[in-house]
């Protein structure tokens, strides 16, 4: 019997991405940014489609179905009423027809990728199923509730369900124009975080604050007793004004989401080059409180309804790990799934598992997140040989290790002399954190590591914390909960004893962002960080994601170019070792 191949796509929208299933098996997953070179890439996903089928050793006539996270039918007759009695204006009804010609057009974008023909279906998935989908059918659990929350996706901000076994149902919605993740981007705009995805930054910049401006905050957005929110819209301008929205090939742009009712209201908005004030921070502190009242509102009416024990999630606001961390003491699910690429990327899979499900088996659970491009070991020694002279003109030299056991302790004396390591191993990660294989590697025991990395390579804000990679077996040694974590998307408090020790990954809140290692989904990165504990009795490595300023990196061109331009001391690259010659 022929195969099911199906490509999924999250596609003129930001983080556009692509992936591959075959008879409910995902082969690889992708987002367009890491190959196009520019974050959050938004627009036509062909060069994450070209890797997918590649990977699946498959031209586009081979693919029998491709699934597409959007669909211009669903909640149609509610965006006709939207339309008939709010009456938005032209341009923003312009926009919106426009992105959805573009979304209708992805059939013929197909046929022009490839000379031979694709003669498959296009299927269209409600965005929001998607999510559910993406959150659901790759968790470990047979039955659970699913839920989803973003900015908007086809006329809606959230959405919930029930899972079991191959069934998901989208059982309500909350409608356009009520948002919490247009809350959440409209203050992280207010507070001088300007470019699209910034909402992490807030997130970082809360734990600085106190709850002083929280009856403030609060006036944004009022809680529904059937669970849900709404927005005071007099706040906002999302709804009824203008926004540049730009998801057309390149970096995606949202305008100003807020109103001038807000400036009068709050203050005059921080410019993104002026210093953040206490204010600032108190108002970061109160977005992310009033954030969560309503995440844990909506979570704690849907366990009232389902008694369900787990809850899968997904959707941009899936990203705020701070939140993520706290649903076992705010709520009564007990048990919690985040996908590795929870936001809008994971769409595409989550597209592709709707379709899929439709008739066949369920997929398995997805563990680990290296879905997308590895390079063998021959480019690696190809590219050190061509790049030669630039790399000894550096005073840099290279060595192999061919010994796995050796390669893994060089490396973690390396992290423990205090060097800063650039770690570039199979397969890349899919979604937005860096998990191991495309990491920069740090000693979390030392108090000065956040400004070494700072100063060296990242020169990023200095209130946002570090990560630690963490032996599994460990966690409940360092960690107030022992939960398995394996993609980095729960913050939780590191025990109140050890936060001295580890103090570059330790935030000013004392809490940590985690990340699970085991030695069955990535053994080399876990090899890695138990070399580390042996030497130092610390089961855990800092870890940030293999970049300066630009996608993580995807190919090994990319990480010696990284490596060259900044200061960073070792670059490991598969077997293969590139020291600057000055830390000898
Ligand atoms: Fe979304």
């Amino acid at each position: 019997m022929a195969s099911d191949l199906i490509l999924g796509i999250n596609a003129y929208h930001a983080d556009a991405a692509a992936c591959i299933v075959r008879d409910g098996k995902l082969l690889a997953a992708a987002e367009e940014e890491r190959f196009r070179r520019i974050k959050h890439w938004a627009g036509f996903p062909s060069q994450a489609i070209g890797y997918c089928l590649n990977e699946a050793k498959a031209d586009l006539s081979d693919v029998t179905r491709v699934a597409v996270n959007r669909s211009g039918r669903a909640n149609f007759f509610r965006k006709l009423g939207y339309v008939a009695f709010r009456r938005p204006s032209p341009r923003l009804l312009f926009n919106r027809l426009r992105n959805r010609q573009q979304v209708t057009q992805i059939g013929d974008e197909l046929r022009a990728l490839s000379d031979r023909p694709f003669v498959g279906s296009v299927e269209y998935v409600e965005h929001h199923l998607a999510h559910l989908a993406s959150a659901f059918y790759p968790s470990p659990f047979r039955e659970a509730t699913v839920v989803s929350v973003d900015g908007f996706g086809d006329f809606a901000s959230a959405a919930w369900g029930r899972g079991r076994d191959t069934s998901l149902s989208l059982d309500g919605r909350v409608l356009f124009p009520h948002s919490l993740g247009i809350f959440y981007q409209a203050m992280t705009q207010y507070l001088g975080f300007a470019h699209y995805g910034d909402e992490y930054k807030l997130m970082g910049l809360a734990a600085y604050g106190n709850s002083s401006c929280r009856q403030e905050v609060e006036k944004l957005l009022s809680l529904k007793s059937d669970g849900t929110f709404a927005l005071d819209l007099k706040y906002f301008r999302h709804h009824r004004e203008d926004i540049a929205y730009e998801w057309h090939g390149g970096e995606p742009v949202c305008g100003l989401l807020f109103s001038q009712a807000l400036a009068d209201a709050l203050g005059t908005p921080r410019n993104p080059d002026a210093p953040i004030e206490e204010r600032h921070r108190n108002l970061a502190f109160a977005t992310q409180a009033v954030y969560e009242d309503a995440f844990f509102h909506l979570l704690n009416a849907l366990h009232h309804r389902s008694g369900h024990t787990a809850i899968a999630l997904a959707g941009g606001c899936a990203y705020n790990s701070v939140a993520n961390g706290k649903i076992k003491d705010r709520t009564s699910f007990t048990k919690s799934y985040l996908q590795s690429a929870a936001g809008d990327a994971g769409g595409a899979i989550g597209a592709a598992y709707a379709v899929w499900h439709r008739s066949g088996a369920r997929t398995s659970e997805m563990t680990h997140a290296f879905w997308g491009p590895s390079f063998t070991d021959a480019g690696l020694v190809a590219l050190l040989k061509d790049r030669r002279a630039e790399i000894e003109g550096q005073a840099c030299r290279v060595q192999t290790i061919e010994n796995e056991k050796d390669l893994v302790e060089t490396t973690a004396r390396a992290i423990a002399d205090g060097l800063v390591v650039g770690w570039f191993q199979g397969r890349m990660e899919w979604g937005p954190r860096a998990l191991g294989n495309r990491s920069i590697l740090g000693d979390p025991r030392r108090a000065d590591m956040k400004s070494i990395l700072n100063l060296k390579i990242k020169r990023r804000e200095s209130f946002r914390p570090f990560a630690p990679s963490v032996l599994r077996e460990a966690v409940a040694d360092w960690f107030v909960r022992d939960d398995n974590v394996p993609f980095m998307l729960q913050v939780i408090p590191i025990r109140p004893e050890r936060r001295d020790q580890i103090p570059a990954v330790t935030h000013v809140d004392g809490t940590g962002r985690l990340q699970t290692v085991d030695r069955a989904s990535n053994s080399r990165y876990y090899a890695l960080i138990e070399a580390f504990f042996r030497l130092t009795g610390v089961p855990m490595v800092l870890n940030t994601s293999f970049n300066e300023n630009e996608p993580v990196v995807c190919r090994p061109e990319e990480a010696l170019d990284c490596f060259l331009r900044t200061k960073m001391d070792l670059l490991v690259l598969g077997n293969h070792m590139v020291r600057r010659a000055t830390v000898d």
